[in-house]
């Protein structure tokens, strides 16, 4: 008898978005797949789609009226894009145009399709559909990029003989290979930070003394992105709240790109807001000039210059006090004097534990591709040996779980 295990897709509510490509046809056979492997399929069309497969034939297959409008002209029956959103386990959208994928990075939403996926809030994959030559354009690169980054899975087209006679990469996966990327998305053992949200601050900040100038510190971000990446990896969604570095974003990550500590603080108090936790590993400045000069400032040959720097507000202390039920993991980064100032860290910023690492170790610290680290809570402290940065994280990401375990 089969198990819940072999048909992964059974009861689930499979949101279908068909768009205007010439592979609309092959979303009878995907539908049929579906329903034969036990799922709800509801169905919403683009009215270009409509052009290349009938409603009729979808509805006949997926046994519910089909969506186009956001309402009925007849009889004034509202679709609601936010209840279909809410009832989709997963909203798969085949064929997939460049058209809408491009409306989709852009977050344009003209239709009953694109405001569906603006208000989902389940997995969105997509199977692209197009012409080679559209397929490979920087433009449509950058979108299924930028649609990646931010969680959509793409079905990758296949090779091959396309509608418009060429040869080449732009057909639509087959239906029986989108069915299987969503049954393994549907197997997948459950990730232990799935459903989570976590903010991860890295890199260093900028302040700015006139528009030449600045100060800065030795911060790379590759700490930080490690965190945000392995923290992506086991399932969480992830804010990078990140200054200025030339890391790659890390796959599944959502960056949020800042310069100053108070841009800094501005974009990472707001993420925490809505997050389960936070990683504070951005080295942020703890003074800044109090005046930024409008326009360079002059060399005298004569006497020194003297700049007033005041405070910045410290990011990790305002999110601590605030965190409540949440997960907060600090820094220290020291040069002597360790374990009191981490302790003293812990304490003062409400973190749950505090990452210390001390420029006096070989191999830790800034821009290396190795730290060395102390983890310290208020049961105690965990020495490590010197490790990749990647391995860090890993380390860090396994305590997160073990506290929102307990
Ligand atoms: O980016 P890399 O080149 O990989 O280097 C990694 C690192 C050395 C930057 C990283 O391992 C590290 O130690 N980050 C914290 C650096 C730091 O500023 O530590 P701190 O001891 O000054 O600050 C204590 C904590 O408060 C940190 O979590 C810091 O992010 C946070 N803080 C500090 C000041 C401020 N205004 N807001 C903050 O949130």
């Amino acid at each position: 008898m089969a198990t819940v295990q072999d048909r992964p897709l059974q009861g689930r509510h499979i949101l279908l978005g068909i768009t205007g490509s010439i592979a609309a046809y092959k979303a009878a056979m995907l539908c049929r797949l579906l329903k034969r492997e036990g799922a709800e399929v509801q169905v919403v069309m683009t009215q270009l789609a409509k052009q290349f497969i009938t409603p009729l034939t979808m509805a006949t297959l997926s046994r519910r009226p089909i969506l186009v409008e956001f309402f009925d002209p007849e009889n004034g029956q509202w679709n609601s894009h936010v209840s279909l959103g809410e009832w989709a386990d997963c909203y798969l959208i085949a064929p997939a145009t460049a058209n809408t994928l491009a409306k989709m990075a852009g977050g344009v939403a003209d239709n009953l399709l694109l405001t569906t996926y603006l208000s989902a809030r389940c997995p969105v994959m997509v199977a692209p559909a197009m012409d080679l030559d559209m397929y490979a354009h920087y433009t449509t690169q950058r979108n299924l990029e930028e649609l990646a980054q931010h969680g959509v899975a793409i079905i990758e087209p296949n090779s091959g003989e396309l509608a418009s006679g060429l040869e080449g990469k732009g057909r639509m996966a087959e239906p029986e290979e989108i069915v299987e990327a969503l049954k393994a998305h549907f197997s997948e053992k459950k990730k232990p930070l799935t459903d989570r949200h976590f903010v991860v601050t890295a890199g260093a900040t900028i302040e700015p003394i006139d528009p030449v100038r600045y100060i800065t510190n030795h911060s790379s971000g590759k700490m930080g992105y490690a965190i945000a990446g392995e923290l992506a990896r086991a399932g969480a969604r992830v804010t990078l709240v990140s200054g200025r570095t030339e890391l790659p974003v890390p796959a599944g990550v959502e960056r949020v790109d800042v310069l100053t500590a108070e841009e800094m603080y501005e974009a990472t108090t707001k993420a925490f807001a809505e997050a389960d936790g936070g990683v504070m590993c951005a080295a942020v400045a703890d003074y800044t000039p109090r005046e930024v000069a409008a326009s360079k400032i002059k060399k005298s040959d004569e006497g020194d210059l003297t700049l007033t720097l005041r405070r910045t507000k410290d990011i990790a202390a305002t999110l601590g006090a605030e965190k409540g039920g949440r997960v907060l993991v600090g820094f220290a980064l020291e040069t002597d004097n360790e374990q009191a100032h981490a302790e003293e860290k812990l304490a003062k910023k409400h973190f749950d534990f505090v990452v210390l690492n001390s420029l006096r170790d070989a191999g830790a610290g800034f821009r290396g591709d190795t730290n060395k680290v102390t983890f310290v809570d208020a049961a105690g402290s965990e020495e490590l040996p010197l490790l990749s940065k990647q391995e860090v994280a890993v380390r860090i990401v396994e305590r997160i779980v073990k506290i929102l375990s307990k």
